[in-house]
């Protein structure tokens, strides 16, 4: 089999988790990379005009690493230009840039995996046979938490024109999304929001190291500094939100729950699953290898499973009706926040 030739746009951060898992997979072949830093692009990248890198035939599929507000144009030129695109996390920033993204997926019939690492890590593919198999029944209630105390990366993170929002759009689309794929993606009823901008960056606390973007800047900060929700499904169950930048938290902390008629889950920060047996509460703990979330061997499935559905072994498991499907929920929890009322679907 001839091997797949992939490009990658934006060299950044992210890009060198997507470039490490690249190399490693035997099908692939990196034919280019570019980015708009020139700097970057001279020091790593090839290029640094994306439509240069989409003009070249031989490539048949991107990873898109840039950030959040080119991600819709990037993905619809890629799609336009006859490759199959894995879009970073969120799919984009606004509800009407998810349905011209969907509707080039749909016209050109090419395919988009929205990068919801967290869907690739090998604790969640052991939790999803015990919820297939029905171990849990019919999950009601979920709780999807990222709280850091103090963690506002600043750059490109706290400019909303570039993120479209601060830890809601950041990391709350994955603890959400997690919840939401495991729940088996019930179709939302309403949601109701709140934002909070009381503490700012905190960029004036000492002594306490946290990461930072490459091109931080203190003063620059128009993000939310924490948000809260409830969005209600039409099955009945119900999804418990909160995430934050910066908040008076005892310690970072990160929660993704899941509770059903006959059993529940805990994934962070270790998969643990609850049942009753012969009328007593059991702790399941499985003895896997990776019982906590993998960074860069999560990263090495989703691109593993990227390829393999461009070569058409599988099927996406993260396609574009998904990233649509949470970009409409958090555009409707800033939308509540900003308007005071829960919002219907
Ligand atoms: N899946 C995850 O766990 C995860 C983690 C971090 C970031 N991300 C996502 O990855 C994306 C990038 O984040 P990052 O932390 O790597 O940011 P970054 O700033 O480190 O890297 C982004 C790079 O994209 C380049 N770029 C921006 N617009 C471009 C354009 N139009 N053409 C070419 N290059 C362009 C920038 O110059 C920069 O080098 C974001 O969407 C973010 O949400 C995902």
């Amino acid at each position: 089999m001839n091997p797949i030739k992939i490009g990658l746009i934006g060299n950044g951060s992210i890009s060198e988790s997507h470039l490490h898992a690249y190399q490693a997979n035997p099908k692939v072949k990196l034919w280019a990379v570019c980015d708009l830093n020139e700097e970057r692009a001279r020091r790593t990248a090839e290029k640094s005009d994306y439509h240069e890198l989409l003009a070249n035939s031989e490539v048949q599929a991107v990873s898109i690493c840039t950030w959040n507000n080119s991600h819709a144009e990037i993905s619809i030129a890629a799609l336009e230009a006859d490759k199959n695109v894995l879009c970073e996390k969120p799919l984009c920033k606004t509800v009407d840039e998810a349905l011209k993204v969907e509707e080039a997926v749909r016209k050109t019939g090419k395919m988009l995996q929205v990068g919801y690492v967290r869907r690739h890590a090998s604790n969640i593919a052991v939790l999803k046979k015990f919820i297939d198999a029905g171990d849990l029944g019919d999950i009601y209630f979920a709780k999807a938490s990222m709280i850091r105390r103090l963690g506002n990366p600043g750059g490109w993170f706290s400019d909303k024109d570039r993120s479209g929002g601060g830890p809601l759009i950041d990391i709350g689309v994955h603890v959400i999304d997690l919840c939401w794929y495991l729940m088996g993606k019930p179709k939302v009823k309403s949601v109701s929001g709140n934002t909070y901008s009381k503490l700012g960056n905190r960029s004036n606390i000492e002594n306490y190291d946290f990461y930072q973007a490459a091109d931080y800047d203190a003063t620059r900060n128009d993000v939310e500094d924490m948000a809260n929700a409830l969005v209600r499904f039409e099955n009945g169950a119900s999804l418990l939100v909160d995430v934050s930048f910066s908040l008076h938290a005892k310690q970072d902390s990160a929660q993704v729950n899941l509770y059903g008629s006959k059993g529940g889950a805990e994934v962070e920060p270790k998969l643990s699953i609850v049942t009753e047996q012969h009328n007593t509460m059991i702790n399941i703990e499985p003895q896997i290898t990776q019982p906590a979330f993998d960074f860069q061997g999560s990263f090495q499935n989703e691109i593993n499973h990227f390829v393999d559905s461009c070569l058409g072994i599988i099927e996406t498991n993260s396609p574009v009706e998904d990233g649509v499907e949470m970009i409409k929920i958090l555009n409707a929890i800033y939308q509540s926040a900003a308007e005071g009322r829960e919002i219907q679907f």
